[in-house]
């Protein structure tokens, strides 16, 4: 079954049973400081599975973009990647254990048409912070799964989330499909590779507090995830996600390029398949990234730079743009923005391909001379090949890894400090992160960002849309159409304006309507960014409605005063703002 057809299913499926369907969101995630880009369909529900009343009700289905970067470099394998998408169903208060396993397992069986014998399930053991799921277990015996193939596991292997330090998370059941020709065994090992995890029904019902404490949550959610590259791979038969039509094109185009076999260099074709696709992906996205290095376009180059590395071990240079050409005709259907955005997508790419070709040579030339006589590479070195070779330092420890020397990577950590570039480190940290964070702090600068939102239109320019923004703890940061350098005078009187405005005292109300109906009223919306049929629209009294999702405060007066730190150049065309609230 190709993977469109097996999307179709589960949407019309889910469909069938009063789901609604909501847009994949973007694949970076709006005022979210503590990740770089959206994990889980589930990443960008967190504000309704916490409580907040979702517009389109209490069951919805999609397919989400998602990007995982936790460990890039274990890539290689046939099953894992960066960039995929994740087919999900969330019952948001409604439905719970009993509903979400039928479902499932009538997809499986009825519309997947998985014979029963092919499916072994687990669930959670049980510990101090939750009892053993029996329920679970109890619901798979009643659909006719036998007692031997239902194994216990701790909180390592079922239960989910938060995948940052807090959040809301629970215990979990997983299906695993046999997915080798011999006969299945009746006694499931989920050790067996042989059996393969296809399905993931999470059972949200705890909120971990910042202390490690599990608060079960007012409502009790659903929240499943199915990976489509993996589900396709092992209903066509393989045990290689490379073999689908989803990247079989683009492994047939890299052999053609270096004419040598995918058999023989599986770890390496793999690698640059799956990063040119999720760098495609990162550039076709609706929030515009780019190469850089800072954040989610420090991944990108470093997902591009490593392709260009295994293309040059393959004997190919110039590459990027045809290999990304194959990810667009994949996609192109199903993602038109991909084909809209291809110029962008591939004159980018090439970008980045020619800076880094320039000196990538002379670079791997230079750690040779360092390494040559030395089996440790000093961290000034690696400093040396980041700043004047582009060498992003994983791709340094890659090579040391691939020739048995040691990176001191303290030391490139010190010298990067040294150099006063603390983003990249940044960056990895925010992977490592979790969910929307929703702090008094970071409601209070979401709200500011709302009148800086409208107070940009009123002092400067109506024409003035948000291109982008990022709220952590600490500052807001806000980005908007707008081509030259503002004055200082004007910096001051959008403060002294959005600080009149929280003077006022003004209520934050919010109401639910057809997206249609909010435009026209004149709700600022994202320029470029998706929205579902219907949707929340903030008002700070009647000084500017938006778009949004929330949350926000109450009151204007909680805001103290607004301060802007910083105004720069964010792209062509494009200003960004800094600020805080003190
Ligand atoms: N959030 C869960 C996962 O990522 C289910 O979608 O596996």
């Amino acid at each position: 079954m190709k993977a469109s057809e097996l999307k179709k299913l589960y949407i019309d499926f889910f469909k069938s049973k009063g789901h609604a369907v909501i847009e994949s969101n973007s694949l970076v995630p709006e005022h979210d400081p503590t990740v770089l880009f959206t994990t889980a369909g589930m990443h960008p529900l967190v504000p309704y599975i916490l409580g907040q009343k979702h517009p389109l009700g209490k069951r919805l289905v999609n397919v989400q973009k998602c990007l995982r970067t936790d460990d890039i470099n274990e890539i290689g394998d046939y099953y894992h990647h960066t960039f995929f998408e994740m087919l999900g169903n969330w019952s948001l208060g409604d439905y719970f254990k009993i509903e979400a396993i039928e479902y499932s397992f009538e997809f499986l069986t009825e519309i997947l048409k998985i014979p029963l014998n092919k499916l072994a399930i687990t669930c959670f053991a049980g510990d101090d912070d939750s009892p053993k799921d029996e329920v679970s277990a109890n619901v798979w015996k009643a659909l006719g799964i036998s007692e031997e193939r239902i194994v216990f596991l701790g909180k390592k292997h079922n239960w989910w989330g938060p995948p940052g330090a807090t959040g809301p998370c629970g215990p979990d059941t997983e299906m695993f499909y046999w997915a080798d020709e011999s006969k299945p065994p009746e006694k499931f090992d989920p050790e067996d590779d042989r059996w393969v995890e296809i399905w993931n029904d999470v059972f949200i019902q705890y909120e971990k507090t910042s202390e490690g404490k599990y608060i079960p949550l007012k409502q009790k959610c659903v929240d499943t995830g199915l990976g489509v590259e993996r589900v396709s791979a092992v209903l066509q038969g393989y045990m290689d996600n490379y073999k689908t039509e989803l990247f079989w094109p683009i492994i047939e185009k890299i052999q053609e390029l270096t004419k040598k076999d995918y058999q023989d260099n599986k770890k390496i074709m793999r690698i640059i398949a799956d990063h040119t696709r999720a760098a495609v992906f990162i550039l076709g996205d609706e929030r515009d990234v780019v190469p850089s290095n800072v954040d989610q376009g420090y991944i990108l180059r470093r997902l591009v730079r490593r392709v260009i590395r295994h293309m040059k071990m393959l004997g190919c240079e110039k590459s990027m743009s045809i290999l990304a050409g194959e990810v667009i005709s994949i996609y192109q259907t199903n993602y038109s923005s991909l084909n809209s955005k291809k110029e962008y997508i591939l004159g980018e790419l090439e970008k980045e391909e020619t800076k880094f070709q320039k000196t990538l040579e002379k670079g791997l030339k230079e750690f040779e001379k360092i390494t040559e006589n030395s089996n440790e590479l000093l961290g000034k070195d690696a400093f040396l090949l980041f700043q004047s070779y582009g060498f992003p330092i994983e791709l340094t420890k890659e090579l040391c890894n691939e020739q048995g020397i040691i990176l001191d990577k303290k030391g490139f950590e010190r010298e990067y400090e040294k150099h006063q570039m603390l983003s990249r480190v940044g960056a990895e940290q925010k992977f490592k992160g979790g969910l929307s964070e929703a702090s008094d702090e970071t409601k209070k600068l979401h709200t500011a960002t709302h009148l800086l939102n409208e107070a940009l239109r009123r002092v400067l320019s109506s024409d003035i849309k948000q291109k982008g923004s990022n709220i952590n703890s600490k500052r807001l940061r806000f980005d908007f159409n707008f081509d030259r350098k503002l004055t200082e005078e004007e910096i001051k009187r959008i403060e002294d304006e959005i600080n009149r405005i929280i003077g006022l005292n003004l209520p934050i109300t919010a109401q639910e309507m057809p997206l249609q109906k909010a435009l026209d009223s004149g709700a600022q919306a994202e320029f470029g960014a998706k929205y579902p049929d219907v949707v929340t629209v903030y008002y700070v009294g009647d000084y500017s409605k938006e778009i949004c999702m929330g949350p926000h405060v109450e009151n204007t007066k909680d805001l103290g005063s607004f301060k802007i730190l910083k105004e720069e150049s964010s792209a062509a065309g494009i200003r960004r703002i800094k600020a805080v609230l003190e």
